[in-house]
């Protein structure tokens, strides 16, 4: 392949021409110790990498860059690695999600302002995966993804741990007073063990099997642990597939098509993933101009069986899965589900991929006949209270609050819960129901992951472990409990139900049907909002004030206005 003359147009407009500038630019590539045999007739092959120290689960992305470099060089192409904007969930304030949008603009912008022909993503925690597709469906030249993969499975003393399922099933504990501070330090010490993302089937997890089905990276890159040599193995045969693709001009339009979509939202469903691969697949795909409504991700959870046994829905850790067979063995025992034809960045047909695919544990992964949960994982509700719609991931709830009617207790900002949730004075009861208001994509902003409410201490320590739970947050895709979030339109709206109800009101979910209703008389509803200002008009400024202004609601993907459905 090194000798074929690539598909090389692109670069060529910065490098064949007769201005001044493509001299420089190859005095330049010289100036970094490159022969010109190292790049000249070679297709330019940028490697966009989120590594930062920021982000602890992109440490390995430095490592996983030399191999894809390796493959490129193998197969012909001329390798340049260059960073973007890194999105570390647990450091960035006031959510890494206020950051996604802007991460995915830097990824397009820099492959539209540089010579490259064709570009390896590498990415790793939640929201670097959904930023680099996003990018790179808007820059639409060759692009394959290779995620850092996930973590060890964490270990205190005997139990397998995973984040940060068991950080919170552990927190819970320890404020009830079931565990002392010595041991919550060792459980610190012993869940995260090593580079990669969270290894329980939280949205980097998701995100990165999705990837598989969706199309946009080899097989194996959703369950490879970050530390297992093979991961090096599919980054190298990554840097080697993407010169492949320049060559025959394969695009991220021609991979992520509407079916490939349809593909992914099935393959969500059957890992009983994250809520907010929801918003994520949505914005991925309005960069290529395709709608995909909530209601069609109800529509296919009502067809999906949960098939996947991993937390926070399940038993197992990412590691587990793996050896079970992984993602390729989830698609192979969902095939009859899915669209067959669709192309994958390997070359092959999602169903070539299932014939060489094996399911070695049937604890791990289930089958059709003999699943998990008997639909998808993720419902969506809507309502009086969500008329644009809301989300509950009801395989991570608690069954007897699937269908609830009960007090609200409102709060109005997360200050608001944090100051107040644990006062003696609270009156609450574990059959109320939890509000919180002004935490969706421009009320918070960013949508912060605070749908995960927590239970006030008083009610921990008489046994409460769930209640029902309403925001138009977020909730972390490794949380579980009765947490219904996303709802829409968020309280920070004019005429929205969410900013009329108030503490001593009725809702009624049933999640069965659907449904989340605020019983609360559509006159009374109306009047409230008449004289609805919101209190908290807080002036923003620079890259926050773009985005309270452009920023689209949950069921649109969260994505920026003009960003979305480029070509409609
Ligand atoms: Fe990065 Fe969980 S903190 S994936």
């Amino acid at each position: 392949m090194g000798s074929k003359k690539q598909n090389i147009n692109r670069s060529s407009n910065w490098l064949d021409t007769p201005e001044l500038y493509s001299w420089l630019r190859k005095a330049a590539f010289n100036s970094q110790g490159f022969n010109p045999r190292s790049y000249e007739n070679k297709p330019i092959i940028g490697i966009c990498n989120s590594w930062s120290e920021l982000t602890h689960c992109n440490q390995n992305l430095r490592q996983l860059a030399e191999s894809v470099k390796r493959g490129i060089w193998q197969a012909g192409g001329f390798p340049l690695e260059f960073p973007v904007i890194s999105l570390g969930e647990y450091h960035m304030k006031p959510t890494s999600m206020l950051y996604r949008n802007l991460m995915s603009i830097d990824v397009e912008e820099s492959i539209r302002a540089n010579p490259i022909d064709g570009v390896v993503l590498l990415s790793g925690c939640d929201k670097t995966t959904p930023a680099m597709l996003m990018g790179a469906a808007s820059a639409n030249i060759p692009s394959i993804l290779v995620t850092s993969g996930p973590q060890l499975s964490g270990r205190w003393r005997t139990e397998p741990l995973g984040a940060c399922t068991d950080c919170r099933r552990y927190e819970t504990e320890f404020k009830a007073g079931k565990i002392n501070e010595q041991e919550w330090k060792e459980i610190q010490n012993s869940i995260l063990r090593s580079p990669g993302h969270c290894m329980v089937m939280g949205t980097a997890s998701t995100m990165a099997c999705l990837s598989e089905i969706l199309g946009m990276a080899l097989p194996g890159n959703g369950t490879i642990p970050a530390v297992d040599s093979r991961r090096h193995q599919l980054a190298e045969q990554s840097g080697f597939q993407i010169v492949k693709m320049v060559s025959e001009n394969i695009t991220p339009s021609q991979i992520m098509t509407n079916k490939a979509f349809e593909n992914s939202i099935i393959g969500l469903h059957a890992l009983g993933g994250s809520t907010n691969a929801i918003i994520h697949l949505t914005a991925i795909a309005g960069r290529l101009s395709i709608d995909l409504p909530l209601d069609l991700f109800d529509q296919f959870s009502r067809n999906t069986p949960v098939i996947t046994n991993l937390k926070p829905s399940g038993q197992f850790l990412m590691e587990d899965f793996h050896y079970a067979g992984g993602m390729q063995a989830v698609i192979k025992e969902i095939s009859p589900l899915l669209s067959p034809e669709e192309k994958s960045v390997s070359g092959l047909k999602i169903s070539e991929l299932a014939t060489f695919a094996r399911n070695d544990n049937k604890a791990v992964i289930k089958s059709l006949d003999d699943p998990i949960y008997p639909e998808g994982g993720l419902a969506v509700l809507r309502g009086s209270l969500a008329p644009k719609g809301a989300v509950i991931k009801h395989s991570a709830a608690s069954a007897k609050l699937l269908n609830h009617t009960g007090r609200v207790i409102v709060f109005d900002s997360h200050d608001q819960i944090t100051d107040n949730i644990n006062s003696e004075n609270l009156d609450i009861k574990d059959e109320d129901i939890l509000v919180l208001k002004n935490s969706g994509p421009k009320g918070a902003p960013g949508m912060p992951e605070w749908g995960f409410l927590p239970i006030p201490n008083k009610l921990l320590k008489k046994g409460t472990r769930d209640m029902v739970r309403i925001s138009d947050a977020r909730m972390s895709g490794t949380a579980f409990g009765t947490v219904v979030v996303h709802v829409s339109p968020e309280s920070a709206l004019e005429n929205s139900a969410m900013a009329a109800v108030k503490t001593g009101d009725t809702v009624k979910l049933d999640v069965n049907k659907r449904k989340l209703e605020l019983l609360v008389e559509p006159s009374e509803i109306k009047n409230r909002l008449k004289n609805h200002t919101n209190d908290n008009p807080k002036k923003e400024s620079g890259y926050t004030q773009l985005y309270k202004k452009h920023v689209l609601q949950a069921d649109e993907g969260c994505d920026f206005d003009f960003l979305r459905n480029p070509t409609k």
